[in-house]
């Protein structure tokens, strides 16, 4: 089955062509970052028109790199939320449209499920497994049941992990985004400043505390260690990401364990993970960064599982900003 998926939930229009839900024939992405590193964050309203000027070029730019003409495509997998509503839009009104004249069934996806999904292009994972997915917008544990079934193991209680690394990049004056910056610029560093690690119960996780932690530290120096500030914020992340996905997988009893989302570009995070999974003995997939931050290749793999279980959401699908797992 060849699946054409779309990705317009943020500030990146991505399209893929995947066959058999995890074999990538093309996954190509316009990134709109530079457009918005000007204003410091995405700005809704001009994300959305630039999907419209890039999405049909995106689409026919994956079905050439694919070697496919819409004639091969046997349904259509969309991201419909949670995203930004007027960019959603773009991306789902496209896919109707592709569907509706080739009358094929077309299945709307939960962004956040794409991002676990990353997980199963070009490997053998089968489910059950827990995902720390560690996004902009989401820090979630979910255990995955099984292809269709997600649930939230523990998530966070206010700022997403991403959403942190953003906003203290912006604090320390790197560019947007700040995640990767941060990431850039804590190699080789040894953190020397211990930043508070939130104790919030369960698996839940809490970033607000450190985010001002970091900000009234940086206001009372006056020739602040910018490198060793980053690399000592991003070490409290990692270390209570990794602490808590190790807890979380052994009580719950999983085999193995995932990273999604964004964040999962994250160098630190990912070396932090591999070792301490490895001392337990439990395998640990991490998705190569291309498939970590937005894309449509993971949309189309999760649309795959969908179709497969027969579902198809017609063109009455809506898109849902604030869709929930
Ligand atoms: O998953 P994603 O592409 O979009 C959302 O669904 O939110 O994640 C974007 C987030 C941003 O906050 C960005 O700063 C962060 O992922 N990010 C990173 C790295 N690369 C991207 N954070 C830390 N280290 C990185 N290398
Ligand atoms: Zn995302």
């Amino acid at each position: 089955m060849i699946i054409l998926g779309i990705e317009t939930s943020c500030d990146e229009t991505s399209a893929a062509v995947v066959k058999d839900g995890r074999h990538v024939l093309s996954n190509t992405i316009a990134s709109q970052v530079e457009i918005h590193a000007e204003f410091g964050g995405v700005v809704p309203e001009i994300a959305a028109r630039r999907h419209i000027e890039c999405i049909g070029y995106i689409v026919d730019e994956a079905l050439g790199e694919a070697g496919v003409t819409l004639a091969d495509i046997d349904a259509y997998a969309v991201a419909n939320g949670p995203g930004l509503a007027g960019a959603l839009l773009v991306g789902l009104n496209y896919a109707k449209g592709l569907a509706f004249i080739n009358k094929k069934p077309l299945i709307g996806v939960h962004h956040i499920e794409g991002h676990v999904c990353a997980n199963f292009l070009e490997t053998e994972l089968e489910p059950p497994f827990l995902s720390l997915v560690v996004s902009g917008g989401h820090t979630s544990l979910l255990a995955v049941e099984d292809y269709e079934t997600y649930r939230i193991v523990g998530a966070t209680r206010d700022d997403a992990a991403g959403e942190a690394f953003d906003k203290i990049a912006r604090v320390l004056g790197l560019p947007y985004p700040g995640g990767p910056q941060i990431d850039k610029i804590s190699c080789d560093i040894e953190p020397t400043i211990t930043f508070p690690r939130a104790k919030v119960p369960d698996y839940d996780f809490s970033f607000s505390g450190l985010k001002t932690a970091v900000i009234q530290y940086i206001k009372k120096e006056e020739n602040p260690d910018i490198p060793n500030i980053a690399a000592s914020f991003q070490k409290a992340v990692v270390d209570v990401l990794t602490d808590r996905a190790v807890a979380a997988c052994l009580n719950e009893g999983f085999a193995q364990m995932t990273l999604a989302g964004g964040v999962a570009c994250n160098k630190a995070l990912r070396q932090a993970m591999q070792t301490a999974f490895n001392q337990k003995n439990i395998r640990l997939y991490m998705p190569k960064p291309v498939y970590c931050t937005d894309n449509a290749a993971m949309i189309a793999c999760r649309g795959y599982y969908s179709i497969k279980n027969g579902k198809n959401d017609g063109l009455n699908l809506n898109a849902f900003p604030g869709r929930m797992v």
